[in-house]
């Protein structure tokens, strides 16, 4: 028999990993999903053909991999519902701040792993910080490691500190690619584009200088400066930037966001 994965939270991010799983040849019957909201039940019936469970149930017990994809706030009462069940099982967290010191305590286990996926995880294009606890064997860490590479690419850290840099780097990043794609549509239109045209604009000048740097060798430093040549159009919008100190704004904002990553652990984590 096939081994089981079972999730805990079917939301977005169970969804991402489950789709990844499946094209990759994983039967849609070896996974189990506890899911107490009902729409979010049906939808993994509509596009996977699962049924999940409202409460978790002793069949959480044939689990070998367990996917922790609950909200940060909900993920305690989660795991002291499920901890009965799932002893034998290696621990997969998703979730946002969570230190692995109060997962490992909730479910008394010390195979624990940490993943901070981001959002592009849904179209398999995503990238994921992991940390392994000590009592995550290597096996554990390869088998980890292939479950995220159904939703692309996938880093590991060897101190648990660094998923809050992730958060805010990776995590949080697509919001940040949003919101610039959002300023250009807007200044786009300003200046006269219609709405489509000035979106269609923004997302596909992302697309491609995010496939060109990564085609590329050089630093995307060495790719803006070949594109900025002096007493041009792009060296004016640069130096307009760098007087109104937007570099040194962004990554005030990823500060921010590191240190929101830390409040959420000690908010929600802790035995
Ligand atoms: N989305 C992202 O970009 C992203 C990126 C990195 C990390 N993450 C992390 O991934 C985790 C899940 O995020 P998401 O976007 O997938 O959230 P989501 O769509 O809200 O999914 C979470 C699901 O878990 C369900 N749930 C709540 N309590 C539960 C319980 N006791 N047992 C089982 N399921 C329960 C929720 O149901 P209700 O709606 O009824 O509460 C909800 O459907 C979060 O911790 C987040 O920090 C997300």
């Amino acid at each position: 028999m096939s081994e089981r994965i079972a999730f805990i939270g079917g939301g977005n991010m169970a969804s991402a990993i489950i789709s990844g799983l499946i094209k990759q040849g994983i039967s849609a019957n070896t996974i189990d999903v506890v899911e107490p909201a009902a729409e979010a039940r049906d939808k993994l019936l509509a596009n996977f053909g699962i049924q999940a469970q409202a409460a978790p149930a002793a069949t959480l017990r044939n689990a070998s991999l367990v996917i922790w994809a609950v909200k940060p706030q909900t993920f305690k009462d989660a795991a002291l519902a499920v901890a009965a069940h799932t002893a034998q099982a290696l621990h997969l967290s998703v979730a946002a701040g969570i230190c692995s010191d109060s997962i490992a305590t909730w479910l008394g286990t010390e195979r624990v792993v940490r993943a901070m996926p981001n959002t592009p995880a849904l179209v398999g294009k995503g990238i994921t910080g992991l940390f392994a606890r000590a009592g995550a064997s290597q096996a554990d860490r390869d088998r980890v490691s292939q479950i995220i590479a159904t939703t692309g690419e996938s880093l590991w850290f060897d101190t648990e500190d660094k998923l809050d840099v992730v958060t805010a780097l990776s995590g949080s990043g697509p919001a940040y690619v949003f919101y610039f794609m959002e300023a250009m549509t807007m200044a786009g239109t300003e200046m006269g584009l219609s709405r489509e045209q000035a979106q269609q604009l923004a997302v596909a000048t992302f697309a491609g200088a995010s496939a060109l740097a990564q085609a590329s060798t050089d630093a995307p430093q060495v790719l803006r400066q070949r594109v900025t040549s002096k007493g041009g159009t792009t060296f004016a919008a640069i130096s307009s930037m760098e007087d109104n100190d937007v570099r040194a704004l962004f990554i005030d904002a990823m500060y921010a966001a590191r240190e929101r990553a830390k409040e959420l652990g000690d908010e929600f984590g802790a035995a």
